[in-house]
């Protein structure tokens, strides 16, 4: 699949069909996303992949901070990926212990979107629709999934073979997004 057709095609898919993913297949995007870019190649971001309906069960009960539109959506979902990040690392310059820019420990966050957008482009290649849910409790989540400690949730990422298609929302122009700095 071409790139582009990649990043325009893919839509958040919030209905599946009841196929299985192969755990094999989720390893081969896993395999796609962990060619993301981060910062100083640190490499921070980590998965939990959740397939077991019963653990689903809980994290619809208590991740979603009782917003019943994500539980209906993990209800529905064959898998969820935990998307998470080893604190403490991006936004410093090798092992010092301070960080190097007035950003702070953002870049942690920043690393985790990259390889976020990269597990939902190689996914979407791969026939598997997925969507990010960040309306989630990240502390309950830890503790349903025995997160190591040294990890912080970043979103949970609901997947499964798309149910029917769904309707691209709008995007800005062009022209409202996009400067030249004169
Ligand atoms: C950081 C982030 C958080 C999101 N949180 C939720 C969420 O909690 N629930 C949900 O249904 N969709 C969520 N979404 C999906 C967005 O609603 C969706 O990406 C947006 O409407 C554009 O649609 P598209 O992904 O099909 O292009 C989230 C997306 C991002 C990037």
């Amino acid at each position: 699949m071409d790139a582009i057709e990649a990043i325009k095609g893919r839509r958040s898919i919030r209905k599946y069909t009841d196929q299985k993913v192969d755990r094999e297949l989720m390893a081969e995007i896993i395999d796609s996303a962990r060619w993301a870019p981060s910062w100083g190649n640190f490499q921070v971001a980590r998965w939990t992949l959740v397939d077991d309906p019963n653990m689903i069960g809980r994290l619809a009960a208590d991740g979603v901070n009782d917003f019943a539109y994500n539980a209906s959506t993990l209800i529905n979902a064959k898998g969820v990926a935990v998307l998470s990040f080893v604190k403490g690392k991006s936004g410093k310059l090798g092992d010092e212990a301070d960080y190097s820019t007035n950003k702070n420990s953002d870049w942690e966050v920043f690393d985790a979107g990259l390889a976020c957008q990269s597990f939902l482009l190689a996914a979407y290649a791969k026939g598997i629709g997925t969507c990010v849910l960040g309306v989630i409790d990240d502390e309950s989540i830890s503790k349903i999934v025995t997160l190591p400690a040294e990890e912080t949730v970043a979103a949970l990422i609901v997947y499964g073979y798309p149910d029917g298609k769904v309707t691209p929302p709008p995007r800005k122009k062009v022209e409202e997004i996009m400067r030249f700095a004169e």
